[in-house]
């Protein structure tokens, strides 16, 4: 059976994890989560007074590196969840937050030059909705970075194991973590993903790899889409 992503159901486990969710992160990641989230942070290089979105932020960890490693870019961090939302503003007083979901992203066209989103798209059932939203909301040339579970491997091998060992230790809140790892088996590899990304008018540019590809970050950038052939003619008239 398929995991069920419906938003309202997704919206409520992430208002009950919330208070344990960085705890965990660090447990079932041995630390080294934070680390790779700095590293894609580092990988986006923004520029000055660059508006940036992160989607799906979670208790604020995008948003907090980017607001510490790039001062005078503006970020601001969305989720529908407002338990996550309150932890990332516990953790990051400075920062700007927003409560809305992705794939109904309350900005215009164009007002972004970066967007991210870590952990996040794998949750959503329309996935084409949210990527048409983040394709929406950049400007011409602007960067999209994914990161998210990669290539199953045997280090994933260990890493589902060891999650189902806590599945089996905790038994308050052990549907949390079958739901992981439902997820992450039924999500494209990065390959899948990249084209799917491309479907939706992004050009890829680099995919970085981390922990022998268990987790994986692509790095893409949003290209105009050609004219329709109607559309094409009637500039012509
Ligand atoms: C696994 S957490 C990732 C948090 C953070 N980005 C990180 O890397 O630690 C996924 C987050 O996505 C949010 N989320 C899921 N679906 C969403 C949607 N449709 N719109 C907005 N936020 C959503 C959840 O509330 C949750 O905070």
């Amino acid at each position: 059976m398929t995991c069920d992503k419906n938003p309202e159901k997704i919206k409520s486990m992430f208002e009950e994890i919330a208070v344990y969710y960085d705890k965990v992160n660090n447990l079932i990641s041995f630390g080294t989560h934070y680390l790779i989230k700095y590293l894609c942070v580092k990988e986006l290089d923004i520029k000055p007074r660059s508006m940036v979105v992160d989607l799906c932020c979670g208790t604020g960890d995008f948003t907090k590196l980017i607001n510490k490693i790039y001062p005078r870019a503006k970020v601001i961090g969305l989720d529908f969840s407002p338990e996550m939302l309150k932890l990332a503003k516990e953790k990051n007083p400075k920062g700007v937050f927003l409560q809305a979901d992705c794939t109904n992203i309350p900005f215009s066209e164009k007002e972004f030059q970066y967007a991210t989103i870590g952990f996040g798209l794998r949750n959503i059932e329309d996935r084409q909705k949210a990527l048409s939203e983040i394709y929406r909301i950049l400007e011409n040339d602007g960067y999209f970075l994914h990161l998210d579970f990669g290539n199953h491997n045997k280090l994933s091998n260990i890493f589902d194991l060891f999650v189902n060992l806590l599945c089996k230790i905790c038994k308050n809140g052990s549907e949390h973590y079958q739901y992981l790892l439902k997820s992450k088996e039924e999500f494209p590899n990065p390959n899948e993903l990249i084209t799917e990304f491309e479907q939706q008018g992004f050009k890829f540019i680099k995919r970085k790899d981390f922990l022998f590809g268990t987790v994986s970050a692509q790095i893409m950038q949003k290209k105009p889409k050609e004219l329709g052939i109607d559309a094409h003619l009637l500039k012509h008239l």
